[in-house]
């Protein structure tokens, strides 16, 4: 952290700088680049056309709403609205970098899906700057130190999980912005900043990257098809939705802003997600019959005890023996919820 001087605004304000610190990963790329295009090459096309239109191009622009200042903003409002613009500009670089990377390492293999992710990254890339110049408008400076190669850790991932968890991470934010875009259209009174009302498009993105890891899904029998296929991807449905789920109680305070309860629209958008993918996954939870987010919430008493435990003035050993019946019980709820949803 360190101030220095925002040369974008007319007012002598000081912006402060701010670290902007996305994941990095990679993934086993022969095998990715091992996708049968030719058999699925009428998807593939439709996916890249659908990406090559480029159908929100002009969108993405900062009309006159944004000529003013944001000033008015302030105490804790102020701080979620930064949080949330730094947390998602990190999470957008993290895709153009991905994505930039895949295109290039899969340029002599398989041109479809360099082509592909060549697409993707401009439109994170467009994400990532919308977002940069909103944090400017609260006196924000991003640093954007992880440019430089040298300053990035990766995280290897290996292929199903890749796969599977980043065509999720696209469904569930294009569901997260969507929902959020029309929430606020019939209630604007809590809609403080113009970011979100370019939400629609943002989420159109999203969507059409869902569908093309959707196409690289079904190309890849190891992963669409098979009694193994369906065990590994419930396995990772169960994990990341569940991760995704305890994220609400982080977010109540920034939601509550939006006027939204978090829980309610935690459970709605998994649900929603859930219900979108079936046309491209081997299979799908049953959230209702196996209550899946009743379940959930006895993990967070669980997790919550163990942050009690955490804050205590007990010595490591003591607080690690205390944390360890809850852990179980968080492993076990877990468990009961991959069994409950059934395979075939
Ligand atoms: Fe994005
Ligand atoms: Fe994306």
């Amino acid at each position: 952290m360190g101030y220095v001087e925002n040369t974008q605004s007319k007012t002598e304000v000081l912006a402060k700088e701010t670290l902007i610190s996305p994941g990095f990963y990679t993934t086993n790329i022969r095998k990715l680049s091992s996708t049968d295009t030719s058999s699925f090459q009428g998807d593939f096309s439709t996916a890249i056309a659908n990406l090559k239109n480029d159908y929100t191009k002009d969108k993405y622009i900062r009309d006159q709403r944004f000529d003013q200042s944001w000033d008015h903003i302030q105490g804790e409002a102020r701080e979620l609205i930064i949080k949330l613009l730094e947390m998602y500009s990190a999470a957008e670089y993290s895709g153009f970098i991905l994505y930039k990377e895949l295109s290039y390492k899969l340029k002599e293999t398989n041109s479809v899906l360099s082509s592909g992710f060549s697409l993707m990254s401009r439109d994170e890339a467009r994400h990532a700057s919308f977002l940069n110049k909103a944090l400017l408008d609260f006196h924000i400076k991003p640093r954007l130190d992880f440019l430089k190669k040298e300053h990035r850790k990766y995280i290897f991932l290996p292929f199903s999980w890749f796969i599977y968890s980043t065509y999720l991470s696209e469904r569930i934010s294009s569901c997260y912005y969507i929902t959020i875009f029309e929430h606020l259209e019939s209630h604007p009174e809590y809609s403080i900043y113009p970011l979100f009302s370019f939400y629609k498009s943002w989420s159109e993105d999203e969507n059409r990257h869902g569908d093309f890891f959707g196409v690289i899904i079904k190309s890849q029998l190891q992963l669409s098809s098979g009694l193994k296929a369906r065990l590994v991807c419930k396995f990772f449905l169960v994990l990341i939705f569940s991760m995704t789920y305890f994220k609400h109680k982080s977010n109540e305070n920034l939601l509550a802003l939006l006027g939204l309860d978090a829980r309610e629209y935690y459970v709605s958008t998994i649900t929603k997600v859930n219900n979108s993918i079936r046309k491209d996954l081997p299979i799908v939870l049953d959230v209702e019959k196996s209550q899946f987010f009743e379940e959930l919430d006895i993990c967070l008493l669980h997790i919550s005890e163990n942050e009690k435990i955490n804050v205590s003035n007990q010595n490591t050993l003591l607080k690690l023996i205390r944390k360890i019946p809850h852990y179980s019980s968080i492993l076990l709820v877990i468990l009961r919820l991959f069994i409950r949803n059934e395979t075939v």
